[in-house]
């Protein structure tokens, strides 16, 4: 029996939506199922205005949730604050002004946090900024590595008492996965001779996982735990830096349509880590896709140079 051939080149179609709808779903990364609530908790999310650290800050709010969105701009963060509370009926997100580029901005931050709440059981050192022009924070710091690094590492510590009082509490740090192609340059951390975009932005991502490492150790016996994480390529803002050609970027399009994640599905492991009872007692670890993932970069796994790291980090955010 022979079919006319409009019905196979449809099946043929077919065939083929379905299989890429499949194969998108696959890449996409797993979707975490836990049910887990979080009522009486509090958790902080940086950047938390779009893209990956909306949809995490979102999870947050349906599981019951205080969550406070930790932004530099108020006025995108209050779009944000009223989207999550109208879609999870959570009336307690909220807003308050977080300037990663400005130690001025993390201690205001800080300030407030440790006078305005008993209790944080989460923080999620989520916000970031990739491959910007040359330039410097208010510190006088290369930007990707201030936004990157020294923010949320000032943030971190300064927020250390707090979370060790509230623990168990966990520490979730958004990394990438370039921070295994990154190196840190311990003569010009600074990139003071001479930038490079891509390179400056793996250093900045390498040493927040290294930072991860050391200040697990830093942490043993206090229940506080951290890990850090690569959330998968994600469809965000965070290419708003990179010039994209228009004519290459619809033809890419279908491509970038299987292979590029959604926000949503980009937030899940920062999920996993903030809430599973399976890595409650996990710290001082790298993840993908809900699952511990080995370090290949020589430096992380040098303890030498992650101790090295962590002590002219402690210098330059003026904290010995
Ligand atoms: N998307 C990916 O493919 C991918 C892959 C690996 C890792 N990551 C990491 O995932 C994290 C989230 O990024 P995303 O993809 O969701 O991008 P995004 O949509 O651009 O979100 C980044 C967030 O960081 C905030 N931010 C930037 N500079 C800041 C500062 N100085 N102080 C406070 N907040 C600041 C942004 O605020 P504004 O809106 O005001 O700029 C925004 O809310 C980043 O750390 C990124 O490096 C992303």
């Amino acid at each position: 029996m022979s079919f006319p051939n409009w019905v196979v080149h449809a099946s043929a179609l077919g065939t083929v939506a379905l299989g890429s709808l499949l194969l998108r779903d696959y890449l996409s990364g797993k979707v975490y199922k836990g049910e887990e609530m979080l009522l009486g908790k509090t958790a902080i999310v940086t950047g938390a205005n779009s893209g990956i650290g909306k949809e995490t800050a979102k999870d947050f709010a349906r599981r019951g949730a205080k969550v406070i969105l930790a932004c530099r701009d108020l006025e995108k963060c209050a779009e944000a604050q009223e989207l999550i509370s109208q879609e999870t009926h959570n009336q307690k997100v909220f807003c308050k002004k977080l300037d990663l580029a400005s130690f001025k901005s993390i201690k205001e931050f800080t300030d407030d946090i440790k006078k305005e709440e008993k209790f944080l059981d989460i923080l999620v050192n989520n916000a970031g900024v990739m491959h910007c022009p040359y330039q410097k924070t208010e510190d006088g710091f290369e930007y990707q590595l201030g936004v990157n690094y020294l923010g949320p590492a000032l943030l971190t510590m300064s927020l250390l008492d707090l979370l060790i009082k509230s623990a168990p509490s966990r520490i979730i740090n958004v990394s990438s996965s370039v921070s295994q192609a990154g190196h840190i340059n311990f003569s010009d951390l600074n990139s003071e001779n001479g930038y490079h975009l891509t390179l400056a932005y793996n250093q900045s991502k390498l040493a927040l996982l290294m930072f991860t490492k050391e200040l697990d150790k830093q942490l043993k016996g206090t229940q506080v735990t951290v890990n850090a994480l690569h959330p998968g390529i994600c469809d965000t803002d965070i290419g708003r830096n990179v010039k994209v050609n228009k004519v290459m970027s619809a033809l890419s399009y279908p491509f970038r349509s299987i292979f590029v994640r959604q926000p949503y599905r980009g937030a899940q492991t920062s999920i996993f880590l903030a809430v599973s009872p399976e890595v409650e007692k996990v710290s001082g670890k790298y993840f993908s896709d809900c699952k511990e993932k080995t370090v290949s970069s020589e430096q992380y796994l040098d303890d030498e140079a992650c101790k090295r790291l962590w002590l002219q980090t402690l210098k330059m955010i003026k904290l010995i």
